[in-house]
């Protein structure tokens, strides 16, 4: 049989059966489709106890159509990335059930219990678990991906399985140069459309994102997942999974783990004005300011740790060499996380932290502020030299209001 669309509901469940061991075979299951993404099918199969859910890739944007077509292949890309990330933080991601190549399908399992953390974040959720949970997948999947941990074969072998050359140039465009000029695919409050144009003229602006784009395009480091936003992360009280690595190839370290800081900070940005208690709000952000230190101080402390019990490589086990690694990482992390909120806020790809607050006014302040944040880290990247530096930097932001 080859490639085709579910087209009903019969279609879904018989995959379900055929494909796992959790349904009884005379045991009645429902199916819904659950997708609030952009890009790919996603069914929640359900029966009286049990359920999973199916993935499935067509060969084009979900929500465009055919007129974006998209390779398939980012489906197992998404299937291995997760199986990879599973042998090192188990606990951190759904487990893949199985993987159908010819139907580009993934069936794993149900994390439904889970909140998506944007939301989460919006409702001022506080997670006690979540930044060290964040900072320890940050820190193993990405050292065990790396040359540090990896042999030569290995290596090679990872950077060719996951080439994907066709999320990549979506990530390449709408980070690093569609909110640099008056792109057609840009989003712009027309409240802030003069800030927009000032940034445009920024040529030391842009000659840093142009330095972070040619990192991203060329420095093979580690498996990275990719798109690690606040919408890619499921958490509660005592848990936290991490779905949808299907942008995973292998970049710069800092790609990661500045994606994630810099969706902590577009919520800090969106509380200035959220609707609710300004006390409240004010609580939260500093809330959100403590996480972003701990994800940052559990990924160094665990990163250490590997590099210095685990680096394979004798040229690399050198401390010192732990300590510049670490430096450069910090700074690589700084600047990607303000690419990532900039683009945020006046690209394609809007987030519901700062676009649920309805007067048109108070968004562009919010807005303004991640453009402020944004810029700081992207310049200042090279001289602040630690988190708590960094802290500071968005706290002297937020109190000069
Ligand atoms: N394993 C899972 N368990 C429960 N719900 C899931 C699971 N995987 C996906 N979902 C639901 O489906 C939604 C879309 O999933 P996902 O983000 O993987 O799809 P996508 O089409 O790749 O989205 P995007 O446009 O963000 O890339 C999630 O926000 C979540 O609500
Ligand atoms: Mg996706």
């Amino acid at each position: 049989m080859s490639f085709r669309k579910f087209s009903s509901d019969t279609d879904v469940i018989d995959f379900a059966r055929h494909h796992s061991d959790l349904f009884a075979a005379d045991e009645p299951l429902q199916v819904e489709e659950i997708g609030d993404g952009n890009i790919n099918f996603v069914y929640r199969v359900s029966g009286a106890t049990n359920s999973l859910i199916i993935k499935q890739a067509l060969p084009y944007v979900r929500i465009i159509g055919e007129g974006w077509p998209l390779s398939q292949d980012r489906v197992r890309i998404e299937a291995e990335a997760l199986q990879l990330e599973a042998k090192h933080c188990p606990d951190l991601v759904p487990e893949v059930y199985r993987y159908d190549a010819e139907q580009c399908a993934i069936v794993m399992e149900d994390i439904g219990a889970f909140e998506n953390l944007r939301i989460a974040m919006v409702q001022r959720i506080k997670l006690p678990l979540l930044a060290e949970h964040l900072g320890r997948f940050l820190a193993d999947t990405l050292f065990y991906t790396s040359d540090l941990y990896l042999n030569t074969y290995e290596k090679k072998e990872l950077v060719k399985g996951f080439i994907n050359p066709d999320l990549c140039k979506i990530s390449e465009e709408l980070f690093f140069w569609d909110p640099y000029c008056d792109h057609e695919r840009n989003s712009i409050n027309t409240l802030i459309r003069s800030d927009a144009e000032q940034l445009w003229q920024d040529s030391a602006l842009k000659l840093e994102v142009a330095r972070l784009k040619v990192k991203f395009l060329n420095q093979s480091e580690a498996l990275l997942h990719g798109d690690l936003h606040s919408g890619s992360v499921f958490a509660n009280v005592s848990g936290t999974k991490i779905i949808d690595p299907e942008f995973a190839y292998v970049g710069p370290a800092g790609f990661d783990i500045g994606s994630i800081i810099g969706n902590y900070l577009l919520n800090i940005a969106g509380q200035a004005n959220l609707s609710g208690d300004k006390a409240e709000r004010s609580d939260y952000q500093q809330w959100l300011l403590v996480g972003i230190k701990t994800l940052w101080h559990t990924f160094e402390q665990r990163f250490r740790e590997h590099m210095l019990a685990e680096t394979r490589d004798p040229s690399l086990q050198l401390s010192e060499y732990a300590d510049w690694y670490i430096a450069e990482l910090l700074a690589d992390s700084l600047g990607y996380a303000g690419t990532e909120v900039i683009r945020r806020t006046i690209g394609l790809a809007h987030v519901m932290d700062i676009e649920s607050i309805e007067d048109a006014e108070r968004r562009a302040d919010s807005e303004r502020l991640a453009l402020k944040l944004g810029q700081i880290l992207i310049k200042e990247r090279a001289a602040l030299d630690s988190i708590d530096q960094v802290i500071d930097r968005v706290l002297g932001e937020l109190y000069c209001r």
